[in-house]
């Protein structure tokens, strides 16, 4: 029996290490990567077509909230935060909220317009920006508080919305790591003035890079678009680097259903590979992080700078990619529940006290939690627990461990000092977080649920 629960935990934490926690859009066939292939290579000269594409996909993502076609997008969510500081003139002198519990490319976005980042501190039971503390950080100097979901669980969203509207303050949602969960049947991007997604390849909806922005105010929405209209596009040969990520991620998750498909695949993007590296030696396969300041810090220029347009706009062939993510989202919500609900059952199995381990949202009953990933923080899971589970997920698969992540230097000089957000500190120490995208075969042979 014992030997029986732990070969399905197994299976379920091997499943997550597949490839990280990418799912590699593994249900498109060869006809769907052929047809993407054919966008790139058009990309930029058929700019018609282009504009229809992002249009349509804008139009798609918009109709999961209340105002409708209401959605600009870029080619990262960082890039929409930033044009949408830009388009609100946020300057030096003033102050943006955000959670220390963020990861570096949000600051940063903040440090580029030359705004101060300010640092409020998460609640214990969602993992998500603290009303409370929001609060005693609004001033006058106070232009956005950035309130952020976390890992599928709304935050406090209704609170912080009455405190943003009663004290003046511009509220935008950051629903990067959260999309589609409800509160009392009510999406969360729907509180806010604004909301921010990310549709990069770790994030619910993948288009392996990608952001976008919705805004209720028409006039504020109309200077966003006319802003995009005047940035530049990510050039061709950098997309055709991005679609062989693409591939190569796909490749990777692939179920292949023989040896010699497989075969094939490793073949074509190792080929496409070689020409691509042959011919931009020296150029990054992926759109690399962001996550320092390159006007305040140019002694950090030469070792991440960035080789990208900033702000860009969102390629044609990502959001034909998003259009069929859209389209399937339904399907892959429910699969998210469904294992959510199996990391809990297994830890039921385990005997593991569920009540104490797990945040109360898991329990809310006026949430609906469509997870990113199963998350808990517990002082009793030790370094040694993590390891143990580490052995099974690669160990970047815990998010958050430490306040403002993703940033490789010290991150006072992000304007975070030890403190800001002591929760943030002490939750992050103890977190444990699992990716709830597995291959849905595992499951169903090992009837977990
Ligand atoms: C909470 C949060 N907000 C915003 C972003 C920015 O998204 P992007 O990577 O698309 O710029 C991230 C990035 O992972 C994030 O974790």
């Amino acid at each position: 029996m014992i030997l029986k629960k732990f070969n399905t935990m197994y299976s379920l934490l091997r499943d997550a290490n597949k490839y990280g926690f990418i799912s590699g859009h593994k249900y498109l066939d060869n006809e769907d990567l052929s047809r993407i292939e054919r966008i790139v290579y058009r990309s930029n000269s058929d700019a018609e077509s282009d504009q229809h594409l992002v249009e349509s996909y804008e139009n798609k993502f918009s109709s999961f909230f209340e105002c409708k076609n209401n959605i600009v997008s870029f080619a990262s969510g960082r890039m929409a935060f930033y044009s949408l500081m830009r388009i609100m003139l946020i300057s030096p002198g003033d102050e943006v909220i955000l959670t220390g519990f963020t990861c570096a490319v949000m600051v940063n976005a903040v440090l580029r317009i030359g705004a101060k980042p300010v640092y409020c501190d998460i609640e214990k039971d969602t993992f998500g920006s603290c009303p409370l503390s929001i609060a005693k950080l609004i001033n006058t100097k106070t232009k956005m508080v950035v309130a952020q979901h976390s890992f599928g669980i709304p935050c406090n969203i209704q609170e912080i919305a009455d405190i943003c509207k009663k004290r003046g303050v511009f509220l935008l949602e950051d629903c990067a790591i959260t999309f589609d969960s409800k509160i009392d049947g009510r999406a969360v991007g729907n509180f806010g003035d604004a909301a921010l997604f990310s549709t990069d390849h770790s994030k619910p909806i993948n288009t392996i890079i990608g952001g976008c922005i919705y805004i209720k105010d028409d006039s504020l929405l109309r200077k966003m678009r006319d802003y995009r209209q005047e940035i530049p596009s990510i050039d061709q040969d950098r997309q055709i680097n991005l679609f062989e990520q693409f591939l190569f991620e796909n490749m990777i998750n692939r179920e292949c259903d023989t040896i010699v498909r497989s075969f094939q695949n490793v073949f074509t993007v190792f080929k496409r590979q070689l020409i691509i590296t042959i011919k931009n030696k020296r150029r990054k396969i992926y759109l690399e992080g962001d996550n320092f300041n390159p006007t305040l810090f140019p002694q950090l220029h030469d070792s991440n700078y960035c080789n990208y347009p900033y702000p860009a706009k969102f390629p044609a062939f990502m959001a034909y990619i998003g259009l069929i993510e859209l389209e399937r989202w339904k399907t892959e919500r429910e699969n998210r529940k469904q294992i959510l609900a199996s990391y809990i059952k297994t830890m039921v199995n385990f005997r593991i006290d569920i009540k104490e381990v797990l945040p109360k949202s898991y329990f809310d009953d006026h949430l609906e939690i469509v997870p990113l990933r199963f998350v808990f923080s517990n002082r009793r899971f030790n370094i040694a627990y993590k390891s143990l589970i580490n052995t099974f997920v690669d160990t970047e698969a815990f998010w958050f461990e430490k306040p403002i992540i993703c940033c490789p230097h010290d991150i006072t000089l992000m304007g975070y000092n030890a403190g800001d957000a002591p929760l943030a500190e002490e939750i992050g120490a103890h977190i444990i977080n699992l990716p709830c995208n597995l291959n849905e075969t595992v499951r169903v042979k090992n009837k977990i649920y």
